[in-house]
């Protein structure tokens, strides 16, 4: 059978993020021979959190999975939308009876796809269980269950937690991407077990700005430390992640590739998103 291609793409932020995302990604299934894509959404409620309705945009645009992270709960109305859409994960670390899951098993025509998202704790709010033991209690779930295609997500700050996560689930996960810097990194590989890595997918977001938000508002603040909003910024997206192949069969990794594309988009509308923190 041949290989099962996965595109991921980073934080998607605000408006002119999701816009560039649901523009796109026909073309990524067409051009890229895509079979599964996997979004996270965590700040694409104007920087904070996702929308049961933007979860639902991004779903019927081609996503087969959105992701979050730490910024999950910015908007209260998801809570109860959670346990109604599987495809819909939050951070598999937090406590029992938490609304949602952080796994989920979708069947494709070239075998069953895991995708699991976890948060880190270094310098992460709230503090979560921890995630390695998490991680791995999952994931050998998932492989005692025959599941042999597994991405996992961790959602972290340091680069440390993200590559031990990485190194640890090398020879039983399929694929580990970092998220949540919202900065690329050119560490794209394979792990001598087979499973393909890479520390941040980064964002899909304004091109000019600090993190996707408007560059004036986050400077004034680094330089007054004033309180202040931090407007999503505007202009062109780029939308970043990475591209990977996996073997059904075995489950490892094949091939990666980052992802990494400016959308000149002129025509993308002044964004009314505003928030009060990247
Ligand atoms: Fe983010
Ligand atoms: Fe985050």
């Amino acid at each position: 059978m041949s290989s099962l291609r996965i595109l991921f793409l980073g934080d998607v932020v605000g408006e002119p993020g999701r816009r560039a995302v649901i523009a796109n990604l026909d073309r990524f299934r067409e051009e890229q021979l895509v079979d599964f894509i996997i979004v996270n959404g965590e700040n694409a409620a104007g920087g904070r959190g996702i929308t049961p309705r933007i979860t639902i945009d991004l779903l019927r645009a081609g996503a087969a999975v959105v992701t979050t992270g730490d910024h999950v709960w910015d908007q209260s109305e998801i809570v109860d939308y959670f346990p109604t859409e599987p495809r819909l994960l939050r951070p598999l670390n937090y406590p029992p009876g938490t609304p949602g899951a952080g796994s989920v098993v979708l069947e494709t025509a070239k075998g069953r796809v895991a995708v699991v998202q976890v948060q880190g704790r270094s310098f992460m709010q709230p503090p979560l269980e921890n995630p390695f033991i998490a991680v791995e209690a999952e994931v050998d779930r998932l492989l005692a269950d025959g599941v042999r295609m597994i991405f996992v997500e961790i959602h972290a700050e340091t680069t440390s937690e993200k590559i031990a996560m990485g190194r640890m689930l090398d020879g039983k996960a399929s694929f580990v991407v970092g998220t949540h810097t919202h900065v690329q990194t050119a560490d794209d590989s394979i792990f001598p077990g087979g499973t393909g890595y890479m520390t941040d997918a980064g964002m899909c977001g304004p091109e000019e700005s600090v993190l996707g938000r408007a560059v004036e508002s986050v400077v004034w603040r680094f330089k007054t430390g004033l309180p202040t909003r931090f407007p999503v910024a505007k202009g062109s997206v780029r939308l970043c992640g990475v591209i990977a192949d996996l073997d059904p069969e075995t489950g490892r990794c094949l091939a990666v590739r980052r992802v990494s594309d400016l959308i000149e988009n002129e025509a993308v509308e002044p964004s009314a998103d505003q928030s009060q923190a990247p």
